[in-house]
């Protein structure tokens, strides 16, 4: 028999959304009394959730697409139309077998993780001239050039893409005209990759890196991508690369709130993956995935229908309790990881890579966090000058406000 869900209050939650971001699932749910509810948002009916069973079904690639489940504008921000994640079934599973063949890699990690190493060597000499610096402004940069050479992609002005994909993320969460400049950069950036496909297309060469193989990808119906899909994809993986470095600044702050951290992991008895996996469970990141079911089913009582809107709580459910004893607390000892591909422990999404929506670059997240902070642990001096180090979860995407200002930076002796 079908259970009735419980609705939150009042007419239509939109603005409510607007003002909680990150706890408006969360603050629905504490509101209720359940980890599940009905509610409306921009005047549309949908079943809000948190926890592991909401995850593992909104990533069932069978019950649900994400076709129609975004805001226009955020979609266009983030992966956009012609992207591999408005897929679903065998066009999906082979277009992201493109993904999960350049970025799930010991070849992929390492050589970016080369050009990381490269690049924040550089940075870190112009830095130690310099009385501060915001270390999520610098990471963008670092995270741009690195991302720019693993892909094979030359531009004469790097720093100019770093500030354009920095601006698409950072506007996701908002309305108005910092969207609509949002959406123009994203323009410049298309235009700018649509040069460098056409440019690959035309290269006799048949060069092996990744934006070749984007570039020649065929699809399942046999048929190489658009000029369009293809401009779409190479994006990307080169937005969400440099997205890593809102993890770096958590990263940072974690060292900064917690000291003992930094001597544990110069000795050895923390490891940096441990401590990387804990930054993305803790950090408020992605919040929310939204999905339209594909067809009627029973969830556990719930009668879902064809076309009904759900949002999984992703942020809520790597702070369920249920899931995570003291959720608040940064304690990198809990066993996380990516490789588990379970439905609990999801800042990247949940389920398999390869079937599903989940992220295929969360090795590369990882290793690029691990590496990261072991540049901060092992490799330079600073102090954190006072600053506003506040997160607010009503911001979407967060960050601590400041960015993370380090002053007196210089290599450790
Ligand atoms: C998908 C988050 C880094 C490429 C996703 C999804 C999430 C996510 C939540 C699932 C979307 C859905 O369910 O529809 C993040 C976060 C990152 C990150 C928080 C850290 C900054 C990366 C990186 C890459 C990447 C480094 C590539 C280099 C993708 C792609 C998809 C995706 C292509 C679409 C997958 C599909 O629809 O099958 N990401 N991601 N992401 N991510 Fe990431």
């Amino acid at each position: 028999m079908a259970t009735a869900l419980p609705a939150l209050p009042g007419v239509d939650h939109s603005l409510q959304f607007l003002r909680q971001g990150y706890d408006f699932v969360g603050q629905g749910c504490r509101t209720v009394g359940a980890d599940r509810f009905r509610a409306r948002v921009m005047l549309r009916p949908v079943i809000c959730a948190q926890g592991a069973d909401a995850a593992r079904l909104i990533y069932d690639p069978d019950l649900f697409t994400r076709k129609g489940a975004m805001p226009p504008h955020v979609l266009r921000l983030l992966q956009d139309k012609n992207s591999v994640q408005m897929l679903d079934g065998p066009p999906h599973r082979h277009r992201k077998g493109l993904f999960t063949s350049l970025l799930m890699t010991d070849e992929a990690e390492q050589s970016l993780l080369d050009l990381l190493d490269r690049e924040w060597g550089r940075a870190l000499q112009d830095w130690t001239g310099q009385d501060r610096i915001v270390l999520f402004d610098q990471v963008n940069l670092i995270l741009t050039r690195a991302i720019l050479g693993w892909t094979g992609v030359t531009l004469d002005d790097p720093d100019r893409m770093a500030g354009d994909l920095s601006a698409m993320i950072e506007n996701t969460g908002r309305l108005g005209p910092r969207m609509w400049q949002a959406l123009a950069r994203r323009r410049r950036v298309e235009a700018r990759i649509r040069r460098v496909i056409r440019a690959a297309r035309a290269d006799a060469a048949h060069e092996d890196s990744p934006l070749h193989r984007i570039a020649r990808f065929r699809d399942a119906d046999g048929k190489p991508l658009t000029l369009d899909q293809a401009v779409v994809e190479l994006i990307n993986i080169l937005r969400p690369t440099v997205a890593i470095g809102r993890y770096v600044a958590f990263a940072a702050l974690a060292l900064h709130r917690h000291p003992s951290l930094a001597p544990a992991l110069r000795q050895g008895q923390l490891g940096y993956e441990a401590f990387a996996e804990e930054v993305r469970r803790h950090s408020p990141f992605f919040p929310v995935i939204g999905g339209i079911a594909r067809r009627g089913f029973d969830w556990n009582g719930v009668a879902v229908a064809k076309g009904d809107w759900m949002l999984v709580d992703l942020f809520g459910t790597c702070h369920d309790p249920r899931l995570f004893p003291a959720p608040q607390d940064f304690d990198p000892q809990r066993p996380l990881s990516w490789r588990d591909f379970g439905s609990d422990f999801v800042p990247q999404g949940a389920g398999s890579p390869h079937d599903g929506h989940r992220c295929p670059g969360e090795r590369l997240t990882v290793a690029v966090i691990r590496h990261a902070a072991r540049m901060l642990v092992e490799r330079m001096d600073y102090s954190v000058p006072p600053q506003d180090l506040t997160v607010s979860l009503s911001h979407v995407p967060a960050l601590p406000a400041s960015g993370m200002v380090l002053a007196a930076v210089r290599p450790r002796a």
